[in-house]
């Protein structure tokens, strides 16, 4: 199987180990509380019966799958709850080309790595389709991408790293082609509540039988470590899914889900908003830092990354091993997510400390 383990890890390890102080804008590990119902979840289940610690139904407990399914307007039986959105994709992926269809992978570039890298894993022919230069799906290249070789098209909206938030009709455009061709779409939605343009609609919406949407709490509740997402899948796709997940996985950490079900329950939709007023003031330093650097950037509408181009500093991960020695601030090359971007640097936002970086990189660039 050709894969190599993520450059995230590696720029990581280079920022730990660099000297001096280095503000991380690699990682997309939120820095804020989670939602309190998480801790007072995870209080309440240490004193639970020991019976309550043992398997959990595998594709879920009940009461957040009915939750999920009542929150995404879908039956709880196309409801499975997965180790993050991350296992969502691999079932739908799996499932996809598990299929009749053949081996192609269409993705976007610039594309998340862990799809390319499922993508092999699983032993698909990726054949990636350059995004709109906002970032947009560029809908005519994206469908001619598709043919019968096809299993599936991975779209994920809102974006990382570019931040877009997808057109739902440029979406439906790729869902009915794809259609024609017997493949299937698993679109990531895991920033879905870290839309700032107000457009986010859910290619639930579209209500196609060959869409799997994926997503989970990992972002919208700032818990990555906790490992809950889950897929909504057509109704004629679900059983497969459930018995790949069943046999992969057996089911979902219990507490992570009694923990998520009462967060769900009891969190105020402030929480979210609160999240994603910081997010936009901490768009705000950086995107003016870098007007003051002079550098190109994405502005996002969705999502906390910010994609950057310096003059004469393309984004190689030489460059982003300068810009953490001599800068302190460790970004993401561009071409981690494929080539359309190479020149780039990704930024995450979610640190505390953004505007400190901000101040930083127009010291650095504005020399
Ligand atoms: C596009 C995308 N999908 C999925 C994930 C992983 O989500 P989870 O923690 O729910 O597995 C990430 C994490 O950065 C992501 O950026």
């Amino acid at each position: 199987m050709d894969y190599q383990t993520p450059q995230f890890f590696h720029v990581m390890q280079y920022a730990d180990d660099a000297d001096g102080d280095i503000i991380d804008m690699v990682s997309g590990n939120p820095d804020w509380e989670p939602p309190a119902a998480i801790r007072e979840g995870l209080h309440e289940y240490a004193d639970s019966d020991a019976d309550e610690f043992q398997y959990p139904p595998s594709d879920g407990l009940q009461s957040l799958r009915e939750e999920i399914a009542a929150r995404r307007n879908v039956d709880p039986d196309r409801v499975i709850v997965t180790n993050g959105t991350s296992e969502a994709n691999y079932l739908g992926m799996a499932r996809a080309l598990d299929g009749d269809c053949g081996d192609g992978v269409v993705l976007i570039d610039p594309v998340y790595p862990y799809y390319t890298g499922k993508a092999s894993m699983l032993g698909g022919d990726t054949r990636l389709v350059e995004a709109n230069r906002d970032g947009g799906l560029d809908t005519e290249a994206t469908c001619e991408a598709i043919d019968d070789d096809t299993a599936v098209i991975v779209l994920n909206t809102p974006n990382n790293p570019t931040g877009a938030v997808y057109d739902l009709n440029a979406v439906e455009a790729v869902v009915e082609t794809a259609a024609d061709h017997n493949a299937i779409v698993v679109v990531d939605e895991v920033y879905d509540h870290f839309d700032f343009s107000g457009d986010f609609e859910s290619a639930l919406m579209l209500d196609a039988d060959n869409v799997i949407i994926t997503s989970g709490v990992s972002k919208s509740m700032a818990i990555t470590g906790f490992r809950i997402g889950y897929a909504v899948v057509p109704p004629a796709l679900v059983a497969a899914a459930k018995t790949r997940h069943m046999l992969v996985n057996v089911t979902t950490s219990r507490p992570a889900q009694q923990a998520v079900y009462e967060a769900y329950r009891e969190t105020d939709p402030d929480y979210y908003a609160d999240a994603r007023d910081r997010l936009e003031s901490r768009i705000e330093s950086v995107t003016a830092a870098l007007d003051a650097a002079g550098a190109d950037y994405t502005k996002p509408d969705g999502a906390f990354y910010v994609l950057a181009r310096f003059d004469d500093f393309p984004g190689t991960m030489a460059n982003v091993k300068t810009l953490i020695d001599e800068a302190g601030v460790a970004g993401m090359p561009g071409a981690t997510f494929g080539s359309a971007r190479e020149e780039w640097i990704r930024f995450a936002l979610v640190t505390p400390r953004v505007e400190a970086a901000a101040e930083r990189l127009i010291d650095y660039f504005a020399d």
